[in-house]
């Protein structure tokens, strides 16, 4: 089983990364053939500053090994060291509707909130069909809001298979109901472009700080409180065992616990969770050079298979 995901460089990575796509995809890795990569060529959608995006690259490929990515096993690369993809985004940009690209959401979001679309954001999902494509994809974990995206390059996938003939693997979306959606401070998903974020690697004093200003309803500290209804209690659920969770649960209903406490725990629980993974980042972090190694050894096994499945598309087209 192939399995391939990738994150976009366009900020610090947070909990609702790590728990909807980093860690089901680091579990994964046992499971099969791994690949991981950073969408560098993505995030040119919304970071315009190349120093910006360099270093948003490095903390990227930092954040993932120090969570677990183990790269004997699983091929971790840059998008951008496969430019092949750009290649096939352009033969399936040419078995794509108009309208399946005009009905996507996140495009959609986007130019509501106001925002100028350009050419590279209107074709965001054809070329993360040619990511998945390009690799035989069987298994692609991602967080809820991807998985339109996901439809699309099946859509794209089946629409090319049948005019030109067997070419790709239709891939399926790993989803995991618990994580799909990680609320942030304030309620909404959490995401870089809300300002909403819980970053895994956030220093001490200003995470302390974001975790005491989640958004809580007004029940007074003696009052039982429904835990359910509660962004910190979903935050807490992330990290705790069932008999944890079951715990904490219980003390909501009890009363005599007030919002304060449960987010000094939350933050306890959140801060022992990642304490192993930030040792491990530091001592990567004083060493680049070993990360690009990785990179550049990950970016010649993905791009042999790329190639190889661009022999065969080319020659199904008839541009070989
Ligand atoms: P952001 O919304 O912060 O820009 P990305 O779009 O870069 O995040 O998402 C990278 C991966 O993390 C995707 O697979 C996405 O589905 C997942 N993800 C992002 N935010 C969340 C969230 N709040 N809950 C669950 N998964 C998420
Ligand atoms: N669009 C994805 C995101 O924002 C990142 C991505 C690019 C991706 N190409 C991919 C995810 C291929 C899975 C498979 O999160």
């Amino acid at each position: 089983m192939r399995i391939l995901s990738g994150i976009q460089p366009s900020g610090r990575l947070h909990l609702g990364n790590y728990f909807g796509m980093m860690k089901p995809a680091l579990e994964l890795q046992e499971k099969g053939e791994c690949f991981l990569f950073i969408a560098n060529f993505h995030a040119l959608t919304s970071v315009s500053n190349p120093s910006v995006l360099r270093s948003y690259t490095l903390e990227v490929a930092l954040d993932f090994l120090a969570c677990g990515l183990d790269p004997r096993r699983t091929v971790f690369f840059k998008q951008s060291d496969v430019p092949e993809v750009c290649e096939l985004t352009w033969y399936l940009s040419c078995v794509t509707s108009m309208g399946l690209l005009e009905r996507c959401h996140s495009y959609k979001d986007k130019v509501d909130k106001g925002i100028t679309p350009n050419h590279g954001l209107f074709a965001y999902p054809v070329l993360m069909a040619a990511d998945i494509l390009a690799y035989q994809s069987d298994v692609v974990p991602v967080g809820k809001d991807q998985k339109q995206h996901l439809e699309v390059a099946r859509d794209i996938a089946i629409r090319f298979n049948s005019q030109y003939g067997e070419a790709f693997v239709i891939p399926e979306p790993y989803i995991q109901e618990a994580t799909a959606v990680v609320p942030g401070i304030d309620g909404q998903k959490m995401s870089k472009s809300y300002g909403n974020t819980i970053e895994i690697f956030g220093d001490e004093k200003t995470t302390r700080k974001r975790m005491m200003g989640i958004v809580t309803d007004s029940t007074p500290m003696e009052a039982p409180k429904d835990p359910d209804k509660s962004i910190v209690f979903a935050l807490y659920s992330l990290f705790a065992t069932a008999e944890e969770r079951e715990a904490m649960a219980a003390r909501y209903r009890a009363g005599g616990m007030g919002y304060g406490e449960a987010k000094k725990t939350l933050f306890e629980k959140y801060w022992a969770h990642f304490e192993p993974f930030r040792r491990r980042r530091a001592e990567l972090a004083a060493d680049p050079a070993e990360v690009e190694r990785i990179l550049k050894e990950g970016a010649a096994r993905a791009r042999a298979e790329a190639c190889r499945t661009l022999q065969r598309v080319r020659s199904l087209v008839g541009v070989d």
